[in-house]
């Protein structure tokens, strides 16, 4: 499963790169408003790094807009997938960026239905929101899991990318349904490393080893000296 970062801020994407584990980014206006970036800024700069797909989402309504937008967009870097709202101005200007070879993330679908169309028209990736379906007493995961279902059994190409992710619970259930792709808030990818046992059980070797000098700064110090 691939990890994108769902951010506007490029310190944040970096810090991810350096781990290793950035494999795309998430924006919507949402998290470029507030970062208090130009939204083209902000693409270029990640552009400058990021081995993976950006999304970059269409701020028009209207499908013509939009698809005025997402031809724009689409020359804003090597690789970006144009955001659109699963409305059906969204679908209407999908069904045109599909022909025209724009990659595309089909976004706030919060159905098994609206994921089916989206696939329908040949949509790169679909995005269903989890943390906001759950924030409405429904269950975001099991969405994920349906989708996959219907994508597999029709055949479907669009990936799934589990996005509105809140908690590393929801990182590991997503894993478990198949989504192709996970989008994570810079703390949730942070909270994935911690394990109170992990730091009790490094601390006690660190403690038993004492202050006896690496093998390898051995190693080291003894090739400087001959
Ligand atoms: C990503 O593409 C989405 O825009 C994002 O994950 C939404 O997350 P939120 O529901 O926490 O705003």
């Amino acid at each position: 499963m691939r990890f994108f970062i769902d951010t506007a801020e490029v310190s944040e994407v970096r810090t991810a790169d350096e781990l290793g584990l950035v494999d795309g980014v998430t924006t919507n206006p949402s998290l470029v408003a507030s970062s208090g970036r130009e939204y083209r800024d902000v693409v270029a700069e990640l552009d400058e790094f990021v081995d993976g797909p950006i999304s970059v989402e269409v701020i028009a309504t209207e499908a013509e807009e939009m698809l005025v937008e997402a031809r724009e967009y689409d020359t804003w870097g090597d690789d970006i997938a144009v955001k659109f709202p699963m409305t059906r101005e969204g679908m209407t200007a999908l069904s045109q960026a599909t022909a025209e070879g724009i990659d595309s993330n089909v976004t706030l679908v919060f159905s098994a239905n609206q994921a089916l169309l989206a696939a329908k028209n040949g949509a790169t990736f679909v995005s269903p929101f989890l943390g906001r379906l759950d924030d409405i007493g429904s269950d975001g995961v099991e969405l994920v899991r349906e989708i996959r279902e219907i994508y597999d059994v029709h055949g479907f190409d669009t990936e799934i990318l589990a996005a509105s992710i809140r908690h590393p619970s929801h990182v590991k259930a997503v894993a478990k349904v198949g989504a192709d792709v996970a989008t994570l808030p810079p703390s949730v990818l942070d909270q994935l490393f911690d394990h109170p046992k992990t730091d009790e059980g490094l601390a006690a070797f660190l403690d038993d080893w004492g202050d006896r000098e690496s093998p390898a700064v051995r190693e080291l110090q003894g090739a400087d000296d001959d």
